[in-house]
């Protein structure tokens, strides 16, 4: 379905550390914890897997070191048919996600940025070239390297996709005319000061976002109660599928990289959207962020 599309990722590879407790320990608190281990992540990297497992031709653009983490990542993306020849291996130190799980699957996370941060943004803007389609990037890397990708695919005419996450300050206006705008809660409120708790917030934080990027789309995502979309004129909630919890991390990652290639293939927002809300229902039902990427045939049994 997806196989005609060439899509490119600029963003972050990470080796999650994830350690699961009853509940998130307070201030000061120490916990026993009920297991832990490793896990392939990064948002870049997740999106990329994302993608390919779907079907498209994915190429990632980002930095590791050439250490034990970066060579079983680069091993990974590899075994899941990402092109990786954008990826450097001269950085620092392999990024670094520390992830403590609650007993209802959601997440608290701490990330090294380590050889993400490294990125040098002129030569990521090299590999952006017209035989992409679809460019995906998030905020896990610097700012300098979102800004000259983007427009460089925006020259092209290239569908930019910017998930929003982690949340940070960016400055918006650097990036106008994306396509797509997707930034999940807490990044709705730390670029618009506006939580979106409820249809009224959802609007007014949906039209700042707009009217600061000069995005087509703001699809905002919303965890359990799915998604929105504001198009400049109308305003559509789209709720979540029904999904039993077991993890929430990547979900962004996964509504993102399904949302892009469905918007891509059918030109049609709210069909990306549900596309989107589909694979996130079943990403938050497995375990780990590259572990939980549906392939198509797993969406097609919703
Ligand atoms: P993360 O940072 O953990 O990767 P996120 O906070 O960026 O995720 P969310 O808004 O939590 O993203 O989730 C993304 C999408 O996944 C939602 O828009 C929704 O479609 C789906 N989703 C999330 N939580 C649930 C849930 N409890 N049940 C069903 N679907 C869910
Ligand atoms: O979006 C989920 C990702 O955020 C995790 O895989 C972790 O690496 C953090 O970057």
């Amino acid at each position: 379905m997806y196989s005609n599309i060439r899509a490119a990722v600029v963003g972050s590879i990470n080796m999650d550390l994830i350690l699961r407790a009853d509940k998130i320990p307070q201030a000061g608190e120490n916990l026993l914890g009920t297991d832990y281990g490793y896990s392939n992540g990064g948002k870049g990297a997740n999106q990329a897997i994302g993608l390919s497992r779907l079907g498209a031709a994915t190429k990632l653009i980002g930095k590791v070191a050439d250490d034990a983490n970066g060579q079983k990542l680069l091993e990974n993306l590899k075994n899941n048919n990402v092109d990786v020849s954008g990826v450097s291996t001269s950085g620092s130190q392999t990024g670094l996600a520390a992830i403590i799980l609650d007993g209802e699957g959601n997440n608290r996370i701490i990330v090294y940025e380590g050889a993400n941060a490294e990125i040098d943004a002129a030569s990521a803007a090299e590999h952006i070239t017209d035989d992409i389609d679809l460019l995906l990037v998030q905020f896990e890397i610097s700012e300098e390297v979102v800004t000259e990708c983007v427009n460089r695919a925006i020259e092209q005419n290239i569908i930019t996709v910017v998930d929003c996450g982690p949340a940070k300050p960016f400055e918006l206006e650097k990036i106008q005319g994306v396509t797509i705008i997707s930034p999940n809660e807490s990044e709705t409120e730390m670029l618009t000061g506006v939580f979106p708790k409820d249809e009224e917030s959802v609007l007014e934080a949906s039209k700042i976002l707009m009217e600061r990027s000069k995005a087509k789309y703001v699809v905002l995502k919303l965890g359990s109660r799915g998604c929105s979309v504001w198009d400049g004129e109308c305003l559509r909630l789209m709720p979540a599928y029904k999904s039993k919890v077991v993890d929430t991390t990547a979900a962004g990652d996964c509504f993102t990289a399904a949302m892009a290639l469905e918007y891509f293939h059918s030109g049609d927002i709210y069909a990306a959207c549900d596309m989107g809300n589909k694979a996130g229902s079943i990403s938050v039902s497995r375990m780990g962020a590259q572990a939980s990427m549906p392939t198509v045939e797993d969406i097609s049994k919703i």
